[in-house]
C-alpha cells in the first residue's frame, strides 16, 4: 500500500500524533514544508515578475531567473530528416548517441548509444580534462560503430545555464548540479569541445547545435504533438523552457515570431525572494552545497537535494529523541547517504521503508518507519507543488501573451523525480489545474529529450538554415540581372 494513500496517511498522522505528541513541536519539523494554496499563488506571482525582469534589456543582468534566448525559433514541422550525433552532459550520466530522424515514418530512432561515467574528481577538475574525456568517449563511440569516416552534425545537450549567442556559440554562465570544472565559466563551450576534438587529431564533426535539456525535451515531444511549447525537467536539477513572443525578448532584435526561452527557473529565489518560505533545512543544504546562494529554487525541488533535505530532518528528529531511540547510524549521519531514490521507494510502500532503514543501519520500529514515510511525503509534495506554481506561471503567461481566455497546450516532461516517484506527477498536475484554471494542459513524458531531442534541435536548425539559404539564393538570382544593369 502506498504510504501517501489517504487511509495510511491518516493512520500515520495518528501514530505521529499519539506516540510523538509530547515531543513533536510541529513547527520545528514538517509544518514549514507545508505550503498553502495562497502561498503557492504568491510564489507563482513572484516568478511572474521575475520572468519579466529576466526578459528586460536593462533588468536582465541582475535578474535571478535568467530567461536565456536559445535561438530555437521553430518546433519540428515533420519534414526533418537525417543522421545525427548527440552528446548529453548534465543529467545522471554522460552519454553519446547516434540518432536517425526519419521523415516518412515521422520517427526519431536511437540507433546506438553509450554511457560514459564521469568520475567525481573530473566534475571538480579542470575544464580541459573534462572536454578531453568527452572527446575521447565520442571518438571511441565513432570507432566502435564505424562512424569515424562520416562527418555528422552534432547536437550537444549541455544542461547548464548558458548565454547563447548563436545556435553554435554558447557561453557557460555558471556550473550547477555538482559540477565545478575550472576554466569553463565565461567560455564558449562549443569552442572547448571543438578544440578537444582537434587535440585527439582523429576525427571530425559537422555543424554543432547547443541544446539545453529542457529544449531537447520540448522538441522531442514536438515531433509527436505540435502544440508542445513547454519543456520541463525535474531530475538532478529542475528547469523549464517555453515559446515566447520575440517582441517580448528585449535583448533580441526583431518583432515577429517566437523563440524558445530557457528560463533557468532553478535560480528563482537567488535574490532572497523566497527567503520567507525556506526552512532551516533548506538553508543548511544550500550552505553545505558547492555553490552556496545559487539555484535556491532548484535546491528545494530537485533530485540532487531532496534526499539530503529528508536526511537533515531525520537527523534533527533523532537528535531530539523522536526517532530510532535517539541513535543516529553512521550512514544517516553522513551527508549524501540518504539518496533521493529512497524517497520514491519509501513512498511506494512501508515494506520498502523498513528495508531501507535496515540498510542504513538504523534501529527502527513501526512508528519510526511510518514517520520516515511521512517526512518523505511532505518533502516530495512540497517539491511537486512548487513546480506546479512555477509551471502555472508559464502557462498563464503564454495565455496572456496570446490574449486567450482559454489555452490548450502540451508540456514535454522528463527527469528522474517526475518519472520515478509514485505520486509526484499526479500531485503536480492537480496543483497546476488549481493554479491555472483557464489552461488545459496535456503532459507528455519525453522519450529521451536529451538524446533524440538534441538531434531534433539540430535537424530543425538545419532545416531553417537550408530554407534561408534557398531564400538567399533566390534573392541573389532575382537581384543579379538588376545588379548587372546598374
Ligand atoms: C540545472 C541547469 C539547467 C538544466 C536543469 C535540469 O538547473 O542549470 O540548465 O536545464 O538543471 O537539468
Amino acid at each position: 500500500e502506498s504510504c501517501s494513500s489517504s487511509s495510511v496517511h491518516v493512520r500515520l498522522q495518528q501514530s505521529v500524533r499519539n506516540v510523538l505528541k509530547p515531543f513533536v513541536r510541529d513547527k520545528h519539523y514538517l509544518q514549514p514544508f507545508q505550503l498553502s494554496p495562497e502561498t503557492l499563488q504568491e510564489v507563482s506571482a513572484r516568478l511572474r515578475k521575475d520572468l519579466l525582469r529576466g526578459l528586460g534589456k536593462h533588468s536582465h543582468h541582475k535578474a535571478p531567473v535568467k530567461m536565456l534566448p536559445t535561438f530555437v525559433r521553430a518546433t519540428p514541422d515533420g519534414t526533418e530528416k537525417g543522421d545525427f550525433l548527440a552528446l548529453d552532459l548534465g543529467g545522471t550520466n554522460f552519454r553519446v548517441l547516434h540518432v536517425r530522424v526519419e521523415e516518412e515514418a515521422q520517427k526519431v530512432l536511437k540507433m546506438d548509444s553509450q554511457i560514459c561515467a564521469i568520475p567525481q574528481e573530473m566534475m571538480l577538475g579542470t575544464g580541459e580534462q573534462l572536454f578531453d574525456h568527452i572527446a575521447t568517449c565520442l571518438g571511441d563511440f565513432l570507432e566502435s560503430h564505424n562512424l569515424k569516416c562520416q562527418t555528422l552534425p552534432l547536437g550537444f545537450t549541455f544542461s547548464f545555464p548558458c548565454e547563447q549567442l548563436e545556435i553554435d556559440k554558447s557561453i557557460l554562465i555558471r556550473w550547477t548540479k555538482g559540477f565545478n570544472c575550472s576554466g569553463v565559466e565565461g567560455k564558449d563551450v562549443v569552442q572547448l569541445l571543438k578544440e578537444a576534438i582537434q587535440r585527439t587529431g582523429d576525427y571530425h564533426i559537422g555543424s554543432v547545435a547547443m541544446v539545453n535539456d529542457t529544449v531537447g525535451t520540448m522538441m522531442s515531444c514536438g515531433y509527436k504533438d505540435q502544440s508542445c511549447e513547454i519543456g520541463m525537467i525535474i531530475g538532478t536539477g529542475t528547469n523549464a523552457c517555453y515559446m515566447e513572443e520575440i517582441k517580448n525578448v528585449k535583448r533580441i532584435e526583431g518583432e515577429d515570431g517566437r523563440m524558445c526561452i530557457n528560463t533557468e527557473w532553478g535560480g528563482f529565489g537567488d535574490d532572497g525572494s523566497l527567503d520567507d518560505i525556506l526552512t532551516e533545512f533548506d538553508v543548511e543544504v544550500d550552505k553545505t552545497s558547492i555553490n552556496p546562494g545559487v539555484h535556491i529554487f532548484e535546491k528545494m525541488i530537485s533530485g540532487m537535494y531532496l534526499g539530503e533535505i529528508v536526511r537533515l530532518v531525520l537527523v534533527k528528529m533523532t537528535k531530539d529523541k523522536l526517532l530510532f531511540k535517539g541513535q543516529i547510524s553512521e550512514a544517516l549521519g553522513t551527508s549524501g547517504r540518504f539518496e533521493t531514490k529512497f524517497i520514491s521507494e519509501i513512498e511506494d510502500g512501508l515494506e520498502n521503508a523498513k528495508k531501507i532503514l535496515t540498510e542504513l543501519g538504523l534501529d527502527w520500529g513501526l512508528v519510526d518507519a511510518s514517520v520516515v514515510c511521512l517526512v518523505c511525503d511532505t518533502i516530495s509534495s512540497r517539491s511537486a507543488y512548487l513546480c506546479a506554481a512555477a509551471l502555472a506561471t508559464l502557462v498563464n503567461r503564454i495565455r496572456n501573451n496570446r490574449k486567450l481566455d482559454h489555452l490548450k497546450t502540451t508540456v514535454g516532461v522528463d527527469g528522474t523525480v517526475y518519472r520515478k516517484h509514485p505520486t509526484f506527477s499526479s500531485k503536480l498536475q492537480k496543483a497546476v489545474r488549481l493554479l491555472a484554471p483557464q489552461c488545459d494542459i496535456t503532459f507528455l513524458v519525453s522519450e529521451d529529450g536529451s538524446g533524440k531531442g538534441a538531434a531534433m534541435v539540430t535537424a530543425v536548425a538545419q532545416r531553417l538554415a537550408h530554407q534561408s539559404r534557398l531564400l538567399e539564393e533566390k534573392t541573389v538570382y532575382i537581384l543579379t540581372p538588376y545588379l548587372q544593369k546598374h
